[in-house]
């Protein structure tokens, strides 16, 4: 079996020219849905996203409002930062790039963000009203990996998912959102058992370890879908000028597991388009909830 791509690049471009209408109707009635970003410190990779981010809340017709503070900025600051945002009614959406400098309490900073405005789902009150079925800011990766899946399949009702990894950012809200349509849910991660069987017996593998190729195709079952969320840089030989290649890879093994899937995302056009697409529409949808 050859599996079939789900491109969420494709995905990612249909949700955002939704969203882009969307913000021109929002406009024409006197509001500009606004997102302001918190970067602190210089992680390259932070960076990057931080920039991408920018970039496509401004195409998108939204505003965009940057604050890059240094590496060694006292947490008071981190958090006075985000008061003023929390009071400012241009903003309607409020993300803080993960991870913070080690002198930092995120857990403290994620509970300083209005929760209405917390377009990353990060605040424990929109963890709890998730976990509980209620109308919660959704964390933007799991949504955009949810999305695809209905789109892939319709109903999930009743299949069996596994979700390997058990982030607060990615696998418990994962786990939480397909129980929400009715799978058979198991989180799996390090320490479990016997991982490629409990793996073999899933409908849907959601992977989200971090570990570049993990997942091989003899841990699939056939004609399962595998929605890979892991971005991992690894070594891929030389250039000719002797300078180093590098090779993005998921966390899993591409070709092995297109052999045996019935459907998987690639790395990269898959989920990590989707994540972003969702971040613009958590802000609309957090504007459109605080202007009636
Ligand atoms: N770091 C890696 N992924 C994310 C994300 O989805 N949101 C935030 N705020 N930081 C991240």
């Amino acid at each position: 079996m050859t599996a079939e791509i789900i491109d969420g690049k494709a995905f990612a471009a249909k949700v955002r020219a939704r969203v882009t209408e969307e913000v021109a109707r929002v406009r024409a009635s006197g509001i500009t849905p606004g997102l302001a970003v918190i970067l602190v410190g210089e992680d390259p990779a932070s960076a990057v996203y931080v920039r991408n981010k920018g970039k496509q809340t401004v195409e998108v017709g939204m505003e965009s409002f940057e604050h890059k503070l240094p590496a060694d900025t006292p947490e008071a600051e981190v958090l006075a930062v985000i008061a003023r945002l929390n009071a400012d009614p241009a903003v309607h959406g409020i993300l803080c790039q993960l991870p913070l400098p080690g002198h930092i309490d995120a857990d403290k900073v994620l509970a300083a963000i209005d929760p209405a405005k917390d377009v990353d789902g990060f605040h424990i009150s929109n963890v709890g009203l998730l976990a509980t079925g209620q109308k919660a800011m959704v964390p933007c990766t799991p949504l955009g990996c949810l999305m695809m899946l209905r789109d892939h399949h319709g109903s999930l009702s009743g299949m069996n998912a596994v979700v390997i990894g058990r982030s607060n950012i990615v696998g418990k809200p994962m786990a939480q959102l397909l129980l929400g349509d009715s799978c058979t849910v198991t989180i799996a991660h390090s320490r479990t058992r016997d991982l490629p069987e409990v793996v073999r017996r899933a409908d849907i593998v959601v992977a989200a370890v971090g570990r570049a190729e993990m997942v091989t195709g003899d841990w699939i079952k056939p004609g399962a879908t595998v929605i890979d969320v892991g971005i991992n840089r690894i070594d891929a030989g030389l250039k000719e000028d002797g300078t180093p290649r590098t090779r993005l890879v998921g966390d899993c093994d591409f070709d092995s597991c297109a052999a045996v899937a019935g459907a998987i995302t690639p790395v990269p056009g898959g989920v990590g388009p989707m994540t972003i697409a969702c971040l613009l529409a958590n802000t609309l949808t957090a504007c459109c909830r605080a202007n009636g």
